[in-house]
């Protein structure tokens, strides 16, 4: 068995984070997203992973390398732009040849991995297993209608869903996949889509297993969304202190501090991860918080929120919270007159004052 992943694509929905990084590659709990779906793939057994990229290619590689620091060979596959999940699949078949593979897409999170699933997977032997999720909000997700626990539709965001059952970011598939994506057309959204190619397959008699998936799982395409992932995986955590505490700070529930991050008269209240080399001096840091490497936050407290590589916070009068700041942020108060705010903000990016 193979595995693909999928990490192209445009991350507009987290802009203006994603107009300098790609979606895959914003940290959950200070660990870019898209190394959960290798490490889930490699402990599922895979070793050979095919990952497809687009406009963000050379961060991708320069994050995953050959793969070797995650014990996996990676192939990378180059998608001239997003033209749909189907379509990755398309450009994927000189890598994949005969294998069975599970295809992964790359900003999705799943708890407790995908080793279960591969398992039933070479057990029962069908043509594509689909994992399915009851969630609130089906529209923005592909759709799944059952009948007598057997897969009869399939719709890619359906303004009228016809069930709660979202397809997740995880599919498993034999060669028979390769016949559905080069006979489907591309959708109203000018996209090869991957339901399209599961519903080609149940139409034409192929075996299409659905498996609920009843732990937990995220596709991390939104702001709200990442904060979820962060919150799970933070509280998933072993506290550990490998940095320096001074004897006047306190660190309370469930905190990783790492190697040469300082905290420095000031309280961490877990879950959270404070990054190597960071700093937080006279600061609160509240739950579910995750500050990444070389952050300082100074005289300031955050809580419920992810706070990227490089950036300072100075003398913020009040809490922030349920924020995602970029890398080489600074926050602070101005000492000079007269008295206003400053901003220097990239497009699309959100400030709510008080
Ligand atoms: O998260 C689950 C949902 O993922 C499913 O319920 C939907 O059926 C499925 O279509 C997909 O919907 P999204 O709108 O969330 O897909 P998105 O465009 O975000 O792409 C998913 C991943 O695949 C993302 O990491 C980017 C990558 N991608 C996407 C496209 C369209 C590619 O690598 N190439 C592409 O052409």
């Amino acid at each position: 068995m193979k595995g693909l992943i999928l990490s192209g694509g445009k991350g507009t929905r987290l802009r203006p984070i994603t107009f300098t990084s790609a979606k895959q590659l914003v940290p959950v709990a200070n660990k870019p997203v898209l190394y959960y779906g290798i490490e889930a793939i490699r402990d599922a057994g895979i070793k050979d992973i095919g990952v497809v990229v687009g406009d963000t290619r050379e961060e991708v590689k320069a994050a995953l390398g050959d793969g070797s620091a995650f014990g996996v060979r990676v192939t990378y596959i180059e998608q001239e732009a997003p033209l749909g999940l189907a379509h990755a699949v398309l450009i994927s078949e000189e890598f994949l040849g005969k294998d069975c593979f599970v295809m992964y897409l790359g900003d999705n999170l799943i708890l407790g991995g995908v080793k279960e699933l591969a398992k039933e997977f070479k057990r029962d032997k069908p043509n594509a297993q689909i994992l399915l999720a009851k969630v609130p909000n089906p529209n923005q997700f592909g759709v799944a209608e059952l009948e007598h626990g057997k897969v009869v539709r399939l719709v890619e965001k359906p303004e009228k869903p016809m069930s709660d059952l979202a397809l997740v970011g995880v599919y498993m598939f034999d060669h028979n996949i390769f016949e559905a994506v080069k006979n489907i057309k591309p959708s109203a959204r000018g996209e090869l889509e991957i339901t399209d190619a599961i519903q080609y397959l149940i139409d034409h008699g192929y075996k299409v297993h659905p498996h609920m998936v009843n732990g937990w799982w995220k596709d991390t395409g939104k702001l709200d969304d990442m904060l979820e992932a962060n919150r799970m995986v933070l509280d998933s955590l072993e506290h550990r202190i490998d940095g320096h505490v001074d004897s006047i700070s306190k660190v309370e529930f469930k905190v990783v501090i790492e190697k040469g991050a300082e905290v420095i008269n000031s309280t961490v209240r877990g879950p959270a991860i404070i990054g190597p080399g960071a700093r937080i001096v006279n600061s609160f840091i509240g739950p579910f918080t995750s500050i990444d490497k070389n952050v300082q936050v100074l005289g300031s407290e955050v809580e419920h929120s992810i706070i990227l590589e490089g950036s300072v916070i100075t003398e913020v009068d009040r809490r922030i919270e349920d924020s995602l700041i970029g890398r080489n942020v600074e926050v602070g108060k101005s000492p000079l007159k007269p008295t206003a705010y400053r901003f220097m903000l990239g497009d699309n990016s959100k400030v709510g004052l008080l």
